[in-house]
């Protein structure tokens, strides 16, 4: 590996560390713990938000908004609230109703660490928060701008976005018909449309133009989909150990995932191919993408 490349992984890991600690506290903060009998919902919330995981929503958020030159304080605030729909997208996902997983973050789910009824809260308490922290003052200082935020979360995450696409990935489970387009608009509802969010929201932040939105949401689109493709292809050939969930689950329910169609080789030619993709939409910008460039090759590389 030549000292060109070594340096500039070096400072993606040092970038990305610096904005877990960063979302981290800032969480830490959003959420403290109350006396009274619903502390339980908030020690929940906790364990899931703050569990050790990539925090790939938030850094996406702070990177996209490094290139309008939006105030830190504005993109930790979108990162935290992505983050807290993801954990809460994580905690329903887990329950013994959807995946009945017992193992997220190399740590107990939250339903097994608490309880069914506890986690269902946990996760529509980390939802709702999201909100709320989107429409505070210290999000961004013109309410219109705090709005769309609002609109775009709710769109990527609701029936349009997250909650269509988990509906549809529970289906495939009985659809070994479904064909490659199928399982595409699948994952970009899944897992794309909060990393589209995350991408984009610097560019809300920023009052960037259109052509500008239009071109990370491009290379986001190609992110997301090669982000979920490294997914199934750690679920058929990754450790627990290293991404701190089960595997083998997807065959186990007969889902019909880019892997269990196209076979790992083709799909992980895919993902690499839809990172040269999406790195590609980052050419019109003047400023430095090289994190962003960084992220996408991160993303298909990774092994948690
Ligand atoms: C896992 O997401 C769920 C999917 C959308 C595939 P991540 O791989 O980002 O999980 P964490 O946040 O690092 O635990
Ligand atoms: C879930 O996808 C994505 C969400 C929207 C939560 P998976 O079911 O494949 O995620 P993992 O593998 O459990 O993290
Ligand atoms: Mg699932
Ligand atoms: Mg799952
Ligand atoms: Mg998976």
């Amino acid at each position: 590996m030549n000292s060109q490349v070594q340096t500039e992984e070096r400072a993606f890991e040092a970038a990305l560390g610096d904005a877990v600690r960063e979302v981290d506290s800032l969480i830490d903060r959003l959420i403290p713990v109350p006396p009274g009998p619903e502390a339980r919902v908030f020690e929940a919330m906790r364990y899931a938000a703050l569990g050790p995981g990539k925090r790939l929503r938030p850094f996406l958020v702070l990177q996209s908004a490094r290139l309008f030159h939006v105030a830190r304080r504005s993109a930790l605030q979108v990162g935290a609230a992505v983050e807290m729909v993801h954990a809460y997208s994580l905690v329903h996902d887990d329950l013994p109703a959807m995946d009945d997983s017992d193992l997220r973050r190399g740590r107990a789910t939250c339903h097994k660490q608490f309880d069914d009824a506890t986690a269902v809260l946990a996760g529509d308490g980390l939802l709702t928060l999201a909100f709320e922290v989107l429409a505070h003052a210290d999000t961004h200082g013109d309410p219109a701008v705090r709005c769309e935020l609002v609109s775009a979360l709710a769109l990527a995450a609701g029936n349009q976005g997250m909650v269509g696409g988990q509906m549809f990935d529970l289906i495939a489970e009985h659809r070994p018909d479904l064909d490659i387009g199928a399982i595409t608009r699948l994952q970009r509802l899944k897992t794309g449309a909060l990393i589209a969010f995350s991408c984009e929201a610097g560019a809300i932040l920023g009052k960037a133009p259109h052509e500008v939105r239009m071109a990370l949401r491009g290379y986001a689109h190609d992110l997301g989909l090669a982000f979920q493709i490294a997914d199934d292809l750690l679920d058929v050939e990754g450790s627990s150990d290293a991404t701190g969930k089960p595997v083998g689950q997807d065959a186990v329910a007969g889902k019909a995932t880019f892997v269990s169609i196209l076979g790992a080789e083709r799909a992980r030619a895919q993902a690499r191919l839809l990172v040269d993709q999406a790195v590609a939409h980052l050419d019109i910008f003047d400023a430095n993408t090289e994190l962003l460039r960084q992220t996408a090759r991160f993303v298909v590389e990774r092994h948690a």
